[in-house]
């Protein structure tokens, strides 16, 4: 297991936590693989009643690592790890609590997604420049996110790549509450220990039910990963990750 995800569990809760600090969590393939695993084992593993992602203190995470998007531009391979925790996570068949502080690009944001409650601190912002970027959404957030917050709200995170504030989260219903840095991790806590204390089966269905059929979800998951792919390869996305690459030089 990566240093960079440290797996913990903590009784029914298991922790996957984000810990790449000084690239403000950015995630590489070893990183998915190895989130992707602890899903995987923890939906395995009876005791377990609940995930909880966290990452570090202001940085859930800064998305993808684009050096992986350039590698994949650039003629490479890439994308099956991301892929796979995708389905791990869209797939999960226990609840998924999130803790988000500062920093959630990208995927930093479209976790959050697939989880049941979401707590962010007053210094968060979400963002998916994936257009920005020469993208397209990914992790089922094309459906998900009009879905959540009408097509007006989903179209300006989604289309006009603007930020959202936790506060402007909370209202449009992409989160569940907003706590202040130093309460974050023991409100995420206390509530996948909550969820852990409820009757596992009651749970599950109402969950399940709440979900609803999830084959929608996994054919858009299906369609944007292979457009993603190909725009990996396209000239606005070659443009947009050289000019990442450039910014501080010079
Ligand atoms: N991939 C690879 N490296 C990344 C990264 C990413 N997604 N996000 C941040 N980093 C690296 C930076 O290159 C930098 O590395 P360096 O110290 O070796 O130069 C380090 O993390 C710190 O980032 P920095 O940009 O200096 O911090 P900041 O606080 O000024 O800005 C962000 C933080 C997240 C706003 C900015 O780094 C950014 O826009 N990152 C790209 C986000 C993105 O587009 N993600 C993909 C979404 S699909």
């Amino acid at each position: 297991m990566s240093e960079l995800i440290v797996v913990e569990r903590s009784g029914p809760v298991q922790v996957i936590r984000m810990n790449r600090p000084d690239k403000k969590n950015a995630l590489t393939r070893a990183m998915y693989q190895a989130m992707a695993a602890a899903l995987v084992e923890g939906d395995a593993d009876a005791a377990i009643r609940v995930h909880v992602f966290l990452g570090v203190s202001g940085a859930f995470s800064a998305g993808n690592d684009l050096n992986d998007f350039m590698a994949v531009a650039t003629g490479g391979e890439g994308g099956l790890e991301v892929w796979n925790f995708l389905l791990a996570l869209a797939g999960s068949q226990k609840p998924v609590v999130s803790g988000v502080d500062g920093i959630a690009v990208g995927i930093g944001t479209t976790l959050n997604l697939h989880c049941d409650l979401t707590f962010a601190t007053p210094r968060t912002v979400f963002r998916t420049p994936f257009v920005d970027l020469g993208l397209v959404p990914e992790a089922g957030s094309s459906l998900l996110l009009p879905a959540f917050l009408g097509r007006q709200q989903a179209f300006a995170l989604l289309g006009l790549g603007e930020g959202f504030s936790a506060e402007r989260a909370k209202e449009a219903g992409l989160i569940y509450a907003v706590v202040e840095e130093d309460k974050l991790e023991p409100a995420v806590m206390e509530a996948a220990n909550l969820i852990a204390a409820k009757p596992p089966e009651a749970l599950k269905l109402s969950r399940d039910l709440m979900l609803g059929p999830r084959e929608p979800l996994l054919a858009r998951m299906c369609e944007e990963r292979d457009l993603f792919q190909q725009r990996l390869k396209s000239d606005e996305a070659r443009a947009a990750l050289i000019a990442f690459m450039m910014r501080k030089k010079g």
